[in-house]
C-alpha cells in the first residue's frame, strides 16, 4: 500500500466540494465501532447511512469478498455469472418478485424502475401514459430523473430543464393523490417510510389506498426500499409488514452490506417491457458485488436477525425515552426497526446538526434527516453493549446541547 501521508485538508484540495465530511478520517472498523487515524474509537450509529447492515468487517462478508476476490471480479453483461444468478434466485424466492435487474446504487435502481414504468405504460397503454406521481420530501437518488422524482427542490433545481410529467403530492395525503391520479398516470413512486425526508411512516390505510388507486388506473406502484430494505425495519422488506405488494421494488444500500450494489425487482409481466438492449449498466451484477451481497442477504434474511432488529429497536426506544425524560428536547421518537428519528422540539428547531456535532465530540456517529431529526441507522446486529455505550455517549451529547 502507498505510504503517502493523508490529511483531512487534502479533501478540500483535491475533491469536488459537493460534500463537507467530518474532520476525522476513520481507518478501521469492527462491528459497530470505528477508529480514526489517531486511534480514537467511535461507536457507529450511522452505519454508513443505513448501508453497513452487519456492521464493519462482518466475518461472513469478509470471507465472501476474499473467496470471490480470488476467483473472478468482473465480466460485464456480455456474460452472466454464478453469484449474480444465485443472488437473483434468492431475492426472487424471498419476495413478490419474479425478475431482478442489478446495478450499482440506489439512484441507478430507481432510474431503472422509472424507465421500466414509463416503457411498460407506453407499450401497453399508449404514449400519453407517462405521468409519474411521487411525494414531497421524498428522496430517490441524485441522477437527474431521480432528483426530479424526489420531492425536494434543493436537490433538483438549478440544473436546467427537468424530465417532464412528474408531479408531487404530500405524503399520507390521500385526497391530494386522488385528485391528481388518472388513467394517464404511469406510476406512483414512494418510500414505504420516508428516510431522508425526516423518518416519516405512512399510515397503513394510506398505503393500501395508494395500491387500490394504482390498480384502478393501471398505474404501477413503485416502492423505493433503498433505505428501508434488507431488514432495516425488521422485515426483509418494509412492504412485507404493510400488507401491500408493489409492482416494482428498488433495493441498494444494505444489499451489499457496504459493497456497492443495487437491484430492481419486479414481476415477469412488467419486466418484459425491457427487451435486450433497452437498459443496462457495465458493472450491474458484477460477481464480486453479488458474492458479497449474497452473503449479506443470507445473513440478514433469518428469523434471528430480523427479530433481533425489533429487539434492538426496543433497546433504542427505551434508552432514548429515558434521555428525553431527563432533557426534554425531543418532541417524538419515530421510525421503525433500526431506522429511528428523534424529532427536536420547538426549542431546538433547525438544530439537529448541533446534536450530531456534539455526538461526534463524544465519539459517537449519528445522522440527521433534515434540520429537525437526529437519525439512527446502525448495524442490524449491533450488540447490547454497543447500544448502551452509544446511548451513554448520546446522553452526554444531548446534555451538552441542552446546557449550551
Ligand atoms: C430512499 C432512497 N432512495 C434512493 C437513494 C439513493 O441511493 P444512492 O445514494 O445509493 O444512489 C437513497 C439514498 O439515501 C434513499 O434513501
Amino acid at each position: 500500500m502507498s505510504d503517502m501521508a493523508v490529511t483531512r485538508e487534502m479533501f478540500d484540495q483535491v475533491m469536488v466540494p459537493n460534500y463537507a465530511p467530518a474532520q476525522v478520517i476513520p481507518v478501521r472498523g469492527q462491528g459497530a465501532r470505528l477508529w480514526d487515524q489517531q486511534g480514537r474509537e467511535y461507536i457507529d450509529f450511522a452505519g454508513g447511512i443505513a448501508v453497513n447492515c452487519l456492521g464493519h468487517c462482518h466475518p461472513a462478508l469478509v470471507s465472501a469478498l476474499k473467496e470471490q476476490g480470488e476467483k473472478l471480479w468482473h465480466l460485464s453483461n456480455v456474460l452472466t455469472n454464478e453469484p449474480a444468478l444465485r443472488l437473483a434466485k434468492k431475492m426472487v424466492d424471498a419476495t413478490f418478485a419474479e425478475k431482478v435487474y442489478f446495478c450499482n446504487s440506489g439512484a441507478e435502481a430507481n432510474e431503472a424502475a422509472l424507465k421500466l414504468a414509463r416503457r411498460y405504460a407506453i407499450d401497453n397503454f399508449g404514449p400519453e401514459k407517462t405521468q409519474i406521481i411521487a411525494f414531497t420530501q421524498g428522496f430517490h437518488g441524485r441522477t437527474f430523473f431521480t432528483v426530479s422524482v424526489g420531492g425536494q427542490a434543493v436537490y433538483s433545481d438549478g440544473f436546467g430543464p427537468k424530465p417532464a410529467d412528474i408531479d408531487h403530492v404530500p405524503y399520507n395525503d390521500l385526497a391530494a393523490l386522488k385528485a391528481l391520479i388518472s388513467d394517464r398516470t404511469c406510476a406512483v413512486v414512494m418510500e414505504p417510510l420516508q428516510g431522508e425526508g425526516g423518518i416519516i411512516s405512512p399510515e397503513p390505510a394510506f398505503v393500501q389506498a395508494v395500491r387500490e388507486l394504482c390498480d384502478q388506473h393501471n398505474a404501477l406502484l413503485v416502492f423505493d426500499e433503498v433505505q428501508t430494505g434488507v431488514g432495516r425495519t425488521g422485515a426483509l422488506y418494509a412492504y412485507m409488514d404493510l400488507g401491500v405488494t408493489p409492482d416494482i421494488l428498488t433495493s441498494a444500500k444494505a444489499l451489499g452490506g457496504g459493497f456497492p450494489i443495487g437491484a430492481m425487482l419486479t414481476t415477469s409481466k412488467i419486466a418484459a417491457a425491457f427487451k435486450v438492449g433497452t437498459h443496462g449498466s457495465t458493472y450491474g451484477g458484477n460477481p464480486l458485488a453479488c458474492a458479497v451481497a449474497e452473503a449479506a442477504f443470507d445473513t440478514v434474511n433469518t428469523e434471528s436477525v430480523l427479530n433481533g432488529v425489533k429487539e434492538r429497536e426496543a433497546w433504542y426506544r427505551e434508552g432514548l425515552d429515558a434521555i428525553n425524560a431527563k432533557y426534554g428536547c425531543f418532541e417524538q421518537i419515530r421510525g421503525k426497526g433500526l431506522l429511528l428519528g428523534c424529532v427536536v422540539n420547538e426549542r431546538y428547531q433547525g438544530r439537529a446538526r448541533d446534536f450530531l456535532q456534539a455526538a461526534m465530540e463524544e465519539q459517537l456517529m449519528v445522522l440527521i434527516a433534515g434540520a429537525n431529526v437526529v437519525r439512527f441507522a446502525p448495524s442490524l446486529v449491533i450488540t447490547k453493549e454497543e447500544v448502551a455505550e452509544g446511548l451513554a455517549r448520546f446522553e452526554r451529547a444531548v446534555a451538552k446541547v441542552v446546557n449550551g
